[in-house]
């Protein structure tokens, strides 16, 4: 998920730059923040399935899992639903949803690096709060916590990265934020799966996150801030310097003079959030506020958040459960690399609809063998073939979403906004992300306990929706500079209407940063 702003595709012209130590050691950086953020996501699934986390905090739902007879709860759809325990993974994104407001500003006036230290400290804390958790609250406040460091750092770590890499690598870093998170997530349910056995596990689980969170806030503490940023707080010298430094060659005067002209035009479009509304952007403010909804209701963080708590839900033993999550995950990194391969190759397009008629046909199929074997009642088991089927279904979905809504869904609503409305696209498309993540993470066990296996064809039903409004809507923007968005949607059937034709290439001087 590469939120914040990632500079992408833009025209500007290619400088000479080599791949140096510093892009090397900023990729570490940034890898740690995708990572913490994979990691914070996907290490709670693991934990809520493991019983002594369950007996010391939430004994009911213990009792609950346990109990065969039915007196607590007859049917399966039932045994995790419990508010306080979905808190426990979803307090993580109404945090980070409220960080954000504060993130982007401080980024701006202090710098990429404060934000990213701050971003370090608060992932530090929060691992720390939760791995020596002795009651509930502590629990939660170390997710709110975390919560905030995700805040930050989505801001800081991508656009940290777009600003210090070389343009010719710009595009690629944008998934390759993706693709930490995903190798993050893998790794959460490797060590889930790993400490599930050993006294107190779950404290190690949760404690491990503070090893990347160190390494973030000592990679922000040595390493300098961006030429963009020190341009933008008047240190133009500086500036100089550092981009001397970063691209190791010292004849920088041309990517030097874009930059401060950049700083200029951005200073400039001081009301991001006015341009936005205004209706020749009405393509971009519907595509950064629809995107992100559908995304999210895609029905993907059932999965990445709850997949073992599924898993057991359906009779799988715990073991096996968190060993299916440890394949979800596998696939979610490999079809990620897949779609970093083709997505400048075959196009954000049929990467939307092939990914949408997949998702579509598996959440079809794990519905119906739910309901076949546990009906409404939710009382029911699976053989062995069927668990494999299932579990075949499951990675076919994950792999689908990996390549087209996970890493399009940060990719689109960058590559589409110009610099006039860019910071308040992007605030969008963060938010709107953030706090659907929030709904569904809170209430996915509940929608479980009453849609049953019905909540496959729910979210089903949005990635139909879905798939259509991208047939009907979205353009093709592979290979399309950002300046020349504007003749993209000019030239569409149904944004036409809003681009008043002298619309058509001006802006064109205000050029991707
Ligand atoms: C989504 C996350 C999701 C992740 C899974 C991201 O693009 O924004 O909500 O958990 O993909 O890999």
């Amino acid at each position: 998920m590469a939120g914040g702003v990632v500079a992408t595709g833009g025209g500007r012209t290619h400088h000479e730059g080599k791949i140096t130590l510093f892009v090397i050691v900023t990729c570490i950086v940034a890898a740690m923040g995708g990572l913490l953020f994979g990691y914070d996501l996907g290490i709670t699934g693991g934990v809520t399935s493991m019983d002594q986390f369950l007996l010391k905090f939430f004994p009911n739902v213990y009792i609950q899992m346990k109990d065969q007879s039915g007196v607590h709860h007859h049917s399966q759809y039932c045994k995790f639903d419990n508010p306080l325990l979905t808190l426990f993974t979803s307090s993580l994104y109404l945090a980070a949803l409220v960080a954000s407001f504060f993130a982007s500003s401080i980024t701006r006036i202090m710098g990429r690096k404060i934000s990213m230290f701050i971003g370090g400290i608060f992932f530090l804390v929060g691992s720390l709060l939760d791995a020596f958790a002795v009651n509930v609250a502590m629990l939660i406040i170390g997710r709110l916590l975390l919560g905030f460091g995700v805040g930050f750092c989505n801001q800081s770590v991508p656009l940290y990265l777009s600003e210090m890499a070389p343009p010719k690598i710009r595009g690629a870093l944008n998934i390759g934020f993706q693709l930490m998170i995903t190798i993050g997530i893998l790794i959460a349910n490797l060590i889930n799966y790993k400490l599930a056995k050993i006294k107190n596990g779950w404290r190690f689980s949760l404690g491990i996150g503070a090893v990347p969170a160190i390494i973030l806030c000592l990679g922000a503490i040595f390493l300098d801030d961006t030429p963009n940023s020190m341009i933008e707080r008047g240190k133009q010298e500086k500036a100089r310097k550092m981009l001397q430094r970063i691209r190791g060659i010292d004849d920088v005067d041309e990517e030097f003079q874009e930059l401060v002209n950049a700083s200029e035009e951005a200073k400039k479009v001081d009301n991001a959030w006015k341009n936005i509304i205004e209706a020749k952007y009405r393509p971009q403010l519907v595509f950064c506020s629809l995107i992100p909804f559908f995304q999210q209701f895609t029905g993907i963080n059932v999965i990445m958040f709850y997949a073992p708590v599924l898993f057991q839900t359906l009779g799988f033993g715990s073991n096996a459960s968190l060993m299916s999550a440890v394949i979800t995950g596998g696939v979610n990194v490999v079809a990620t690399i897949i779609s970093i391969f083709s997505v400048d190759k075959f196009g954000r397009r049929i990467l939307f609809l092939e990914g949408g008629i997949q998702m579509l046909l598996c959440q079809i199929a794990v519905g119906a063998m739910i309901a076949k074997e546990f009906g409404v009642s939710g009382v029911g088991s699976f053989s062995k073939g069927e668990v494999n089927l299932l579990l075949f279904f499951i990675c076919a979905y994950v792999a689908s979403f990996a390549w087209s809504w996970g890493p399009l869904g940060w990719l689109v609503p960058s590559e589409i906004c110009s610099l006039e409305i860019r910071s308040a696209g992007q605030a969008i498309n963060v938010s709107v992300n953030m706090l659907f993540t929030f709904i569904i993470g809170q209430v996915f066990l509940m929608m479980l306990c009453h849609l049953k296996f019905g909540l496959f064809f729910f979210f089903g039903g949005f990635v139909v929706i879905m798939t259509i409004f991208i047939a009907f809507f979205l353009p093709e923007t592979k290979n399309v500079p950002i300046e020349e968005m504007n003749s993209v949607w000019r030239s569409h059937w149904f944004w036409a209407r809003f681009i008043p034709q002298d619309m058509v290439n001006s802006h064109a001087h205000l050029q991707d940063l």
